[in-house]
């Protein structure tokens, strides 16, 4: 019996929950883990604080890092590591991938969602529901695709981008791509026409840096 950890039990957390129970199987058993676990359960299923997930007596144990910030995935995934414990890849069954796919640890792939042909994506990917990534894209470690985000083909997204929800990324040119840059935000519903620079936050049609007032 593998006992796997659901990280988070937030609303992202209970649909990646929701998403892995649809398909039970004997071998492995879900809990939730909350590192301020004040609820015993959660949604009907157990849920643990990290040191009573490391305590449990099961042998063999991964997580799903279910939580939407990047930055808070890849703090959790070197926690993980330095206990030993692994992950495991959390694909919906209606999660389509095509050919030359290169995924990293932990990946997430929310329904619906959709990594088409010759796409490399690093650690800790999170595509949610009805998001994609089309042929020749590369995508760093910890990037989050929120639900409806659409990256089109000959795109780089590098480490910890978060692309928002029904965002929409121009399709970049084979040698010549589209570069969404290290730690940048694409606000919700931005479609997106140049190139990003890293830690900037773009918004609108065509999206332009968010100046705040
Ligand atoms: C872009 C974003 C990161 C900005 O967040 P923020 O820094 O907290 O910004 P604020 O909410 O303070 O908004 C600042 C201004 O930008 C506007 N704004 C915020 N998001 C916007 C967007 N996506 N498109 C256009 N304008 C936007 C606000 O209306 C506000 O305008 P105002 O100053 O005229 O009132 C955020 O709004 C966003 O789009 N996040 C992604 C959400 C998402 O996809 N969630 C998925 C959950 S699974």
């Amino acid at each position: 019996m593998k006992l796997v950890g659901i990280y988070g039990a937030s609303g992202h957390g209970r649909e990646v929950m929701g998403m892995l129970a649809k398909r039970p199987s004997a071998d492995i058993a879900f809990v939730f883990i909350d590192d301020n676990a004040v609820q015993k359960t959660v949604n009907n299923r157990p849920c643990l604080d990290w040191d009573s997930f490391l305590a449990a007596p099961t042998q063999s144990k991964e997580t799903v890092l279910a939580i939407g910030d990047g930055r808070a995935r890849e703090r959790l995934a070197a926690k993980c590591k330095a206990a030993g414990i692994g992950f495991m890849p959390a694909h919906a069954q209606s999660a389509v991938i095509l050919e030359e796919v290169e995924l990293g640890e932990g990946s997430v792939l929310c329904p619906f969602s959709m990594v088409t042909s010759n796409v490399i994506i690093g650690r800790q990917f999170h595509a949610n529901y009805y998001s994609q990534v089309s042929h020749d894209c590369v995508i760093g470690d910890f990037v989050t695709l929120a639900p409806g985000a659409r990256c089109n083909g000959n795109v780089v997204i590098e480490d910890r981008a978060y692309i928002g929800s029904g965002a929409i990324l121009r399709q970049g040119k084979p040698g010549d791509p589209l570069v969404i840059g290290e730690g940048a935000v694409v606000g919700m519903g931005a479609v997106v026409t140049k190139s990003v620079p890293a830690g900037i936050t773009v918004v609108g049609n065509p999206a332009r840096p968010l100046e705040k007032k």
